[in-house]
């Protein structure tokens, strides 16, 4: 069934034959507005779209993404009632620690800050980071604790406490190496980012390296989504005349 479910050339028959995108950032908007229409709690929404995000995430690796960055909890995400962000901390730690569907080629990498979430998801954390090191399919970035800013902060922190222990040139300082202290270091940047739930605006996710990718929106709220939508998104950005500030 999960199969059946998988197989890219029934689901969309030009799906082998399209350019697949080398990495989705997916802001996974809408699980609460989701969970209300039904007369449930919020995180009844949360569980729906980790399933979800599961589910892309396995279309991901089937059709070739090989980057997939998904915004889980931002930094500013701590100022929801206690009640949502402890069930969305116990939601990560269900994650960690589920032992099915984790046959495919997914390594997954954490970026946010997780110094400040509780012991226990940080070690779950480190310890699925080592024990998907080795896959060599997609990569999945987990934001939790993240904020595009923070990011940056983060990065302009690192460089000037090298330049300030005298071991680089402030002058010497460009794109390249900035990039190499970002959380995404190594990875190329977002060719699209997708935003479901009809809401436009980035909210604080990857804002460097968003710098030249698409904005695909859609109205569908994430726990709706599917991975027909994704290849609807796929269109809707092949479609798309990229010129990084040239001309055609
Ligand atoms: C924004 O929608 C969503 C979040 C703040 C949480 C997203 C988290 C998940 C989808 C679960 C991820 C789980 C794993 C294991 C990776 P919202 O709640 O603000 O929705 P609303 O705008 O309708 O209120």
């Amino acid at each position: 069934m999960a199969q059946e479910k998988n197989n890219i050339s029934a689901l969309a028959p030009d799906a082998l034959k399209r350019p697949v995108p080398e990495h989705i950032g997916i802001i996974m908007d809408g699980n609460g507005r989701w969970a209300k229409k039904r007369g449930m709690p919020r995180k009844y929404g949360h569980k729906r779209g980790a399933k979800v995000f599961e589910e892309i995430a396995e279309y991901c690796c089937d059709i070739g993404v090989r980057y997939l960055t998904v915004y889980a909890f931002s930094t500013e995400n701590w100022s929801r009632p206690e009640d949502e962000v402890s069930s969305l901390m116990k939601l990560f730690k269900e994650y960690l620690t589920a032992t099915t569907s984790r046959q495919k080629e997914i390594r997954i990498k954490f970026i946010g800050d997780i110094s400040v979430l509780d012991e226990e998801l940080q070690r779950l954390i480190v310890e699925m980071e080592a024990k998907t090191a080795s896959k060599n399919g997609l990569t999945v970035f987990l934001a939790i604790n993240y904020g595009g800013r923070d990011e940056i902060l983060h990065a302009a922190r690192q460089l000037a406490k090298e330049a300030a222990e005298g071991k680089l040139d402030p002058q010497k300082i460009d794109s390249t190496m900035f990039e190499s202290k970002l959380y995404t270091a190594g990875a190329p940047d977002p060719d699209f980012i997708l935003r479901p739930s009809g809401e436009k605006r980035l909210s604080n996710f990857m804002l460097w390296q968003a710098s030249y990718s698409e904005f695909v929106y859609m109205d569908t709220l994430w726990p709706d989504f599917t991975p027909e939508l994704l290849e609807q998104a796929i269109s809707e950005f092949n479609r798309r005349s990229r010129r990084y500030g040239n001309v055609e």
